[in-house]
């Protein structure tokens, strides 16, 4: 691309308002997760997801050997459990002793804080550039009760990611 063209493009994005999702994942003992903005349903019919997980990212290392990613969304009330999964790295920190979780479907760790969450099986993965996508089928979930607003790209944009991107 022109570096007109990669200006326009990041001039767009960066206006965006996406939902964040934490992703979480667990294979050989241990558990991962972080936050992710690149996401979304790709299909209706079957139903499926796609995850892009960096490939620098401490969960994404994780993921290489797992079976299935947990999905979860936040309302604002939980900001602070979105930051800990966007700001920090597993390579440095254990995340999960810092917020109420249990096992769940698939053994996938499930944040207690969150708003709604599927967990869905890795059906395949492919390279998205930098980032590495992880198509997912869901297998399991809590919907929402009620969630008028959930935490979105507007609301992390100034956060310090964990690992660079
Ligand atoms: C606004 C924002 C969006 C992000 N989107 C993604 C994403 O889509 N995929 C990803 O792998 N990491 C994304 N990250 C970065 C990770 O969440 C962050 O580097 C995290 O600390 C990595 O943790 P880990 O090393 O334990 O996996 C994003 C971070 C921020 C602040």
């Amino acid at each position: 691309m022109s570096e007109a063209g990669t200006d326009a493009f990041e001039k767009l994005v960066s206006l965006l308002n996406y939902p964040m999702y934490v992703v979480t994942t667990h294979a050989d003992g241990i558990s991962a997760g972080c936050l992710v903005g690149f996401a979304s349903q790709t299909s209706i019919n079957p139903p499926r997801f796609l995850v892009g997980l960096s490939r620098r990212n401490h969960t994404y290392r994780v993921a290489v050997a797992a079976t299935h990613l947990a999905v979860h969304l936040f309302d604002h009330e939980h900001i602070d459990t979105v930051e800990l999964f966007g700001s920090q790295t597993g390579d440095k920190v254990d995340k999960f002793e810092r917020c109420a979780w249990h096992p769940g479907p698939a053994q996938m760790p499930i944040l207690e804080d969150a708003a709604a969450w599927f967990v869905g099986k890795i059906v395949d993965r492919f390279s998205l550039g930098d980032h590495t996508g992880h198509l997912l089928e869901p297998v399991d979930g809590s919907p929402p009760e009620e969630l008028e607003s959930w935490v979105s790209f507007g609301d992390v944009r100034e956060l310090e990611p964990g690992h660079e991107a």
